[in-house]
This record gives C-alpha cells, sequence and structure tokens, in this order.
C-alpha cells in the first residue's frame, strides 16, 4: 500500500481563508481587530523563524501583530513584567511567549503568569485543566491541527486505538485528551514504555511527538493505519540539511493508509490553529 498524502498546507490554507473572512467580519459587525503579541527571549533560530511566520500570517489575515525581542539575557522579572503589561493591554487579545525559555527563566511560571483568557497557546494550567475536565478552554495548537487533519483523513475516530508517542505538556497529553473526547481508545507511548514497535503496531492512528529523528519505523505501523507526524527534526544528510519528522516516511507511507509528510503537514496547522484562537479569544474579550 501507498499511503495517502494528507496535504497539511493546502488545508490550514482553507482555515486562514475562513479566519481572514471573520476577522473582516467582525471588524465590520464590531469595530474590532484581533491582535497578537508574541515574545521571543534569545537567538534561537528556530524559534526566530517561527516567530517570524507567526508575525507574517497574523498580519495576513488582517490581524495586528506585535513582536517583542527580549536579550537572551533578560531576567524573569522583567520578562514578567512584559506578560502583565500585555495582559492589560485591551488591544492585545492573544499572547504567546515562544518556547524555549533561556535557563534563568521559569517557564512555567511565565506561561501561568498569562491571562487565561489570552493564552493562545493553551499551555496556562487553567486551560490545561478546563481541556483535561472536559470544559471549554483555549487549547495548544499543534493538538487541534494533528486531530483536525486524523479527522480529515479518516472520518470519525470513534472507538479508533490511538497511541500518541511522547507525553509533552506542549502536545503528547493535550492531543491525548482531544483524542479521548473523539472516543478512541488512546495509549501514551513514552521513551520508558516497553516494546514500543509492539504497541504501536496495534495503533489505526498514531500521533508520533517525540523529536527523535526518524524513529517510528514502516514495520511499527498496522496496514492502513492513519500516521500523524508531528515531529520537525533538522539533519544532515549528503552533506546537506534537511528536515524529517519522527516518522521514517519512506517506510512508513509503504504501510500506512494515510500520513503526514514533513514539511507540509503538522507544521502549517499550528499557525492557522494559533490564529483562529486569537479570533475565539478576541470575540470572548469583546463584550
Ligand atoms: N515552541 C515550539 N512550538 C511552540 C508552540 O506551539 N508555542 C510556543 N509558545 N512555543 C513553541
Amino acid at each position: 500500500m501507498t499511503a495517502k498524502v494528507i496535504d497539511g498546507k493546502a488545508y490550514a490554507e482553507g482555515l486562514r481563508v475562513r479566519i481572514a473572512k471573520a476577522v473582516k467580519e467582525l471588524g465590520a459587525k464590531h469595530g474590532l481587530k484581533p491582535g497578537l503579541a508574541v515574545v521571543l527571549v534569545g537567538e534561537d533560530p528556530a524559534s526566530k523563524v517561527y516567530v517570524a511566520n507567526k508575525a507574517k500570517q497574523t498580519v495576513e489575515v488582517g490581524m495586528n501583530s506585535w513582536e517583542h525581542r527580549l536579550d537572551a539575557a533578560t531576567s524573569e522579572k522583567d520578562l514578567l513584567a512584559l506578560v502583565d503589561k500585555l495582559n492589560n493591554d485591551p488591544a492585545v487579545h492573544g499572547i504567546l511567549v515562544q518556547l524555549p525559555l533561556p535557563k534563568q527563566i521559569d517557564s512555567t511560571k511565565v506561561l501561568n503568569t498569562i491571562n487565561p483568557a489570552k493564552d493562545v497557546d493553551g499551555f496556562h494550567v487553567v486551560n490545561a485543566g478546563k481541556l483535561a475536565t472536559g470544559q471549554d478552554s483555549l487549547v495548544a495548537c499543534t493538538p487541534v491541527g494533528s486531530v483536525m487533519l486524523a479527522k480529515d483523513a479518516l472520518g470519525k475516530l470513534d472507538g479508533l486505538e490511538a497511541v500518541v508517542i511522547g507525553r509533552s505538556n506542549i502536545v503528547g497529553k493535550p492531543v491525548a485528551q482531544l483524542l479521548l473526547q473523539e472516543n478512541c481508545t488512546v495509549t501514551i507511548a513514552h521513551s520508558k514504555t516497553k516494546d514500543l514497535p509492539g504497541v504501536v503496531r496495534r495503533a489505526d492512528l498514531v500521533i508520533a511527538a517525540v523529536g527523535r529523528p526518524e524513529m517510528v519505523k514502516g514495520d511499527w505501523i498496522k496496514p492502513g493505519a492513519c500516521v500523524i507526524d508531528v515531529g520537525i527534526n533538522r539533519i544532515e544528510r549528503d552533506g546537506k540539511g534537511k528536515l524529517v519528522g519522527d516518522c521514517d516516511y519512506a517506510s512508513c507511507s509503504a504501510v500506512a493508509g494515510s500520513i503526514t509528510p514533513v514539511p507540509g503537514g503538522v507544521g502549517p496547522m499550528t499557525i492557522a490553529c494559533l490564529l483562529h484562537n486569537t479570533v475565539r479569544a478576541a470575540c470572548a474579550q469583546k463584550s
């Protein structure tokens, strides 16, 4: 079998068109322009690229965008003061602090200082807790985008065996919660899981989010399964830099029913979902 390629780039483009329309309507009906503030501390090259893409796409859908670039040596106190200022700025509806943060800063403390109503990353403990207990909340963007693509490929997810590889707060745990809400039987596998290939082989739906280049091999995949690859890993091959996922694309796509490519799969969905969260946050703050 050769897997159907799930085109996240095209899906994200469609989402952005709908978001741009909603932004236009908010302006016309309510005089409201949603605004997203992104904070980058330090010079991490990958983070710089993400932040520039976020800013570009935010403006493209008609929203306000602010970028705050702070020195790598910024103190926790100064970063918390900036978050506080953004919390109190009525033009800012969404706040995103790019991770990872430098060592001197306690990321959990910073994330939990963001007003939960402006937490478009969905990382605040209040939003994570609401997701875990089935209450309406802002939900982390990569997990939402991953589940959208899985539903697009598979239709209803009811009753499917889903295996999530990775237990991070950013992807693994929230995506598992979303899959539970879709009535999947969910296993969260991780670095201490015994017989990981055997566990993954049970899955109708595999979500790989471990950050290990090409770790998941084709013979781990149940024939016909849907593979959503969240990994974005930069490797050197044949003397050239290359982006690869957590799944070995060549062998997995020979067995799976559908698969996301890297790049062009989950990646583009993350920013589209961030824009969507910003519109949601702005609507909730308007009254
Ligand atoms: N770093 C990598 N992915 C993300 C993300 O989705 N949100 C934030 N804030 N930082 C990230």
